[in-house]
């Protein structure tokens, strides 16, 4: 298998980010045809096809559309997630730059389907590029009749506004995004069974579909080739169909974001990417930086897919893959990692907020050499007081990477503390690691 761009195919043509250049290359084919189907016929093409969405927790995208269609409470709204904030993943950040009109497309058909009246997309502050870009195209879209009133003729007013987040990671989440949407704070909002579904009161209490970028995006070649064709792709695995979009980074010879077939191996995933640079492979971390990490032995026949990398110890999530070499200290690695969610804790739920703290006291002092010989325990109690115990999905986000690596690496966690200093002994490793940390990387 290699890649295959169905999403990614004319991220190199600047032209497609007009709608000139998008229409030049079969754009708004899908919308086309859409517009002849009825809504339930678009939906159910949806189904067909198997998408799920590609935020991080897999979820059947035909069933919040089938939801908020039935749903006879106007105005009905529809969310792009386009947070982006786990660490290891910038896959969104390349669609919005370079095809905006793919995303979108992907929106108008969602609005076309469950009669939306209004879209926001809600975009990580940071992304200027791609804000810029997406702004473009929306003037245009709206110059044009792909936006606005009746549009191509197909009755549907469907107004899109383009929404700057602040940076917070925890936006990201959807109920804390909707929360920051409506000018409160991004934090999280209790969730079905306890209140209702988006689907039934969202945003503004209104009937709200919430999709990631990605997710909107293959809409297009599915309404364009039709579910039947894209349930084609991925076949041989379990429940995962159609391509995925992986962001690689870290260790390897050429970083960036590679569309592939579900089903692909990893390693084929890391040859695409050039192979390992500086190093063997050590541990991989697949799909962002909350999935639990890899050993070298389990990449060896990880798939990538979800039911497969679960099978294996891990998960697609949001598709961001790290490669990490032999010189990777992963006590070092984890501190980074634990501190990134330690920082990003809303605050509004106890085992989060003071758990990842927690977490980040203890695996700092390890890193400092004076770890004591029950932090790795300490440290695999907490993990299990803040998985599942958490208001939202950051406490277990926080969680499964320190548990991860500690159950792959515990001979790693043992060696520091019992020595004071990293088992990892080259001025690559010691290069990685905080500069308050360098005395327990004796290469010096
Ligand atoms: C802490 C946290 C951060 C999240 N960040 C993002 C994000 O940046 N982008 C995203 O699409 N989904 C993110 N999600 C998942 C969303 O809550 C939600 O599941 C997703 O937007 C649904 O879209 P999908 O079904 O198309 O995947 C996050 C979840 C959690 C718990």
């Amino acid at each position: 298998m290699a890649e295959y761009k169905l999403l990614l195919e004319h991220t190199d043509v600047p032209e497609y980010r007009t709608l000139h250049g998008y229409l030049a290359r079969g754009g708004y084919a899908a919308l086309n045809r859409a517009k002849g189907m009825e809504r339930q016929a678009i939906i159910d093409e949806i189904k067909t096809s198997g998408l799920r969405g590609r935020g991080g927790a897999g979820f059947p995208t035909w069933i919040k559309w089938n939801g908020i269609e039935k749903e006879k409470t106007r105005p009905h709204y529809l969310i792009c997630n386009a947070d982006e904030g786990e660490p290891g993943t910038f896959k969104d950040k390349q669609l919005m730059e370079s095809t905006p009109f793919l995303v979108i497309e992907g929106m108008t058909i969602a609005a076309l389907a469950t009669q939306a009246d209004a879209g926001y997309i809600y975009i990580r502050g940071e992304f200027v590029d791609a804000a810029k870009s997406l702004r473009a195209a929306i003037d245009e879209a709206y110059a044009h009749g792909y936006l606005g009133q009746n549009i191509l003729g197909t009755g549907l007013n469907f107004d899109l506004y383009l929404h700057m987040g602040a940076g917070s990671y925890e936006c990201g989440e959807e109920s804390a995004l909707m929360s920051s949407l409506m000018g409160e704070r991004g934090m999280p909002r209790l969730k079905f069974p306890h209140a209702p579904l988006p689907t039934v009161a969202g945003v503004w209490d209104q009937p709200t579909i919430i999709n990631n970028v990605e997710t909107y995006a293959a809409a297009v070649p599915i309404l364009a080739k039709g579910g039947e064709w894209y349930v084609t792709l991925g076949a041989n695995t379990k429940n995962s169909r159609g391509t995925k979009i992986f962001s690689v980074s870290a260790h390897v010879n050429k970083p960036g974001n590679y569309e592939i077939e579900f089903g692909t191996p990893l390693m084929e995933l890391l040859d695409l990417a050039g192979g390992m640079k500086g190093g063997a492979l050590k541990a991989c971390v697949p799909g962002g930086s909350s999935v639990p990490m890899l050993n070298a032995e389990d990449c060896q026949n990880a798939i990538l897919a979800y039911e497969e990398l679960w099978e294996t110890g891990s998960m697609v999530g949001s598709g961001g893959c790290m490669f990490l070499n032999e010189h990777t200290c992963i006590v070092s690695y984890t501190w980074r990692t634990a501190q990134f969610y330690a920082m990003e804790s809303c605050g509004k739920c106890t085992p989060c907020r003071e758990g990842t703290k927690w977490m980040l006291q203890i695996l700092e002092r390890i890193l400092r050499g004076n770890g004591q010989p029950g932090d790795m325990d300490l440290l695999m109690e907490i993990t299990k007081q803040i998985d599942g115990r958490s208001f939202c999905g950051l406490g277990d986000a926080a969680a499964w990477p320190v548990a991860g690596a500690i159950k792959k690496f515990p001979e790693e966690f043992e060696y520091f503390i019992k020595n004071g200093r990293s088992m990892v002994d080259t001025p690559e490793a010691r290069a990685m690691a905080p500069r308050w940390a360098q005395r327990a990387f004796s290469a010096v």
